[in-house]
């Protein structure tokens, strides 16, 4: 317990100096009569400087986070449809492909969001009402599962996963299917222990470390909710997570 707290210590002080690192290209950025002028080719470099900041800066709030589900809070806060699933996909695509990340973000609506997505094989299946609709939800917590969610299936993918949000009496229910090579029955337990890995031999593996599934456990059952995952080996995975309304 002492040791937990004391690397939630650790990483609440990586806060600090994170943000002075944003509010200095910030100023560089944006103040450029006080701090001189910049070349186009040194905003590109600034600004994705920025962006990176920013993803270290969500990264840390969501270990934070983490450790705060472990203490039961729910933060319940109404909002639609739209903002959370543009949100938690520019989140996804600013970890792999920034190009995708910023049409995300000028997407107008459902239509032009599935196009986009359509062209990084990314499937979504949500109906346009449900788009429109608002919920009570702890979006943090949601946005975190489902980026973790994403990240592995566009991960372990040969070329297709497939999104689906759908709403069942009092439950939100979204699933995220892929293509890839799947995982055994016998391995359907363990991969939501922490560190555990499958192959870890390959190189493509190495750089996680099996800490994301374990996460996402904890927060669903945080909420309530319930995780299923459908998978064999060589038939693609399709994790499934139901949550009460
Ligand atoms: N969609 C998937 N298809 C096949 N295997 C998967 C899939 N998602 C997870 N796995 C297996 O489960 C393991 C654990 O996943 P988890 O997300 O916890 O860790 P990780 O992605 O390896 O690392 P990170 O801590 O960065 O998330 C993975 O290493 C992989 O072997
Ligand atoms: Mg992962």
């Amino acid at each position: 317990m002492r040791k937990r707290i004391k690397t939630d210590l650790l990483i609440h002080d990586l806060k600090v100096p994170l943000a002075v690192v944003e509010t200095g290209i910030i100023s560089l950025l944006q103040r450029r009569e006080k701090y001189g002028p910049i070349t186009e080719k040194q905003e590109k470099v600034l600004a994705r400087a920025l962006r990176n900041t920013k993803v270290i800066q969500s990264l840390v709030n969501d270990i934070l986070e983490l450790g705060k589900s472990r203490k039961r809070i729910v933060s319940l806060k109404s909002l639609k449809f739209s903002d959370l699933i543009e949100q938690t996909l520019v989140e996804t695509f600013d970890l792999v492909d920034r190009n995708t990340s910023e049409k995300i973000n000028i997407c107008a609506d459902l239509p032009q969001l599935r196009d986009t997505l359509e062209e990084r094989g990314l499937m979504l299946f949500m109906e346009e009402a449900l788009w429109c609709q608002e919920v009570c939800l702890d979006e943090v917590k949601i946005r975190q599962i489902l980026r973790n969610l994403l990240i592995n299936a566009l991960k372990y993918r040969k070329s297709r996963v497939e999104l689906e949000v759908d709403k069942k009496d009092f439950y939100l229910v979204f699933s995220v299917k892929d293509d890839g090579d799947g995982i055994p029955s016998i391995y359907h337990k363990k991969i939501f222990e922490s560190y555990f890995q499958m192959d870890v031999t390959d190189s493509s593996t190495v750089r996680g470390h099996g800490l994301g599934l374990a996460g996402v456990m904890i927060l669903v059952e945080d909420m309530g909710g319930e995780l299923f995952l459908e998978s064999d080996e060589g038939k693609g995975a399709k994790f499934l997570v139901k949550l009460p309304l």
